[in-house]
């Protein structure tokens, strides 16, 4: 399997999550439950599927240690993390410009409240992560493109222009929050300038590489479920779709550490020793299940 050793990924865990109050009054808004996991163990997922061993974790001083006691320095999963302060929510941008002093190639940044799941996800993450310049963002359909950022396109399916949250149609293809750019976003993102809102805009950072005709575009399409959990009924929704389909496979969705042992970034003996020092639960479960089934296929029973 392909691994990006070099390749950054930051996890934008910071925010006011104002909309989720009172929940993020006392939580940050990451740590919060998507039925069986905490809301970062999807965007985590998300990167290590794409290879990437090296990530940043991305908020405030407030959050950052909650976060930090939630997912340590990574060496349970084969992976760094690093906690980088955002003093303040200003921009999804800055993020980069903040992650600065590890940034050494290509960079890969995730929104914490964004969830994905879509057959392929990984190969199609892996085959984005594998080019090292310009910029790849995903589009996909939906029903209220007013709500979000929508990528506009021409007869040939290119990308056109990028508008955010349109009050008249313009397409309905949004952008989710996934972005993978060449070791150049550093010095772009240095070029940014505040936006109307106070914020560094991930927006006017993909449109410098749209403007250079260096902005590649991949299609989510159809069945692909992308969520983001920014309000109650966001969050709530996200927890019974990852219920359903739980329940209906016996297959959990972001296991990091199910991930972790996949990608090769740890080996049997780590998980099993993972596994065991979990406490009781249907999570340590699952995970010994999973240990088990490979086992079984290594000496030929499955
Ligand atoms: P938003 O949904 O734009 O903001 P928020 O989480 O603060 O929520 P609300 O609008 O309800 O106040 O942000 C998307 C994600 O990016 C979210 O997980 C927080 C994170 N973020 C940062 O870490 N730093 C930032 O400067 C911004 C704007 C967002």
């Amino acid at each position: 399997m392909s691994v990006q050793a070099s390749r950054l990924g930051i996890i934008l865990a910071g925010g006011t999550g104002s909309r989720l109050y009172p929940l993020t009054s006392m939580v940050n808004k990451q740590i919060l439950p998507v039925y069986d996991k905490p809301l970062i163990y999807y965007s985590l997922s998300t990167l290590m599927l794409a290879g990437i061993r090296r990530v940043a974790i991305v908020s405030t001083p407030q959050w950052l240690p909650e976060l930090r006691r939630c997912l340590g320095n990574g060496e349970h999963l084969g992976i760094e993390i690093h906690y980088v302060v955002q003093p303040s929510p200003d921009g999804i941008a800055q993020a980069i410009l903040l992650c600065a002093s590890l940034i050494d190639g290509p960079v890969a940044l995730i929104l914490g409240d964004n969830i994905f799941f879509r057959t392929g996800l990984g190969d199609m993450l892996r085959k984005a992560a594998e080019v090292e310049d310009g910029a790849t963002i995903f589009a996909l359909p939906v029903a209220k493109p007013e709500r979000f950022g929508i990528v506009v396109l021409d007869d040939d399916g290119r990308p056109l222009r990028l508008v955010e949250k349109p009050k008249t149609f313009v397409g309905n293809h949004a952008v989710p929050g996934l972005y993978f750019y060449g070791a150049d976003a550093l010095e772009l993102a240095r070029t940014l300038r505040p936006s109307a809102r106070g914020e560094l805009e991930i927006t006017d950072l993909n449109r410098i590489y749209l403007e250079r005709g260096d902005l590649r575009l991949e299609m989510l399409g159809r069945g692909c479920a992308w969520l983001d959990c920014g309000t109650p009924e966001d969050l709530f929704e996200a927890g019974q779709l990852v219920r359903v389909l739980e329940e209906r496979t016996g297959i959990k969705i972001a296991c990091p550490e199910e991930v972790a042992l996949n990608m090769g970034f740890i080996d049997d003996a780590q998980f099993a020793a993972l596994v065991a020092g979990m406490p009781a639960s249907s999570y340590a479960d699952y995970l010994s299940v999973v240990a088990g089934e490979r086992t079984r296929r290594e000496v030929g029973v499955l």
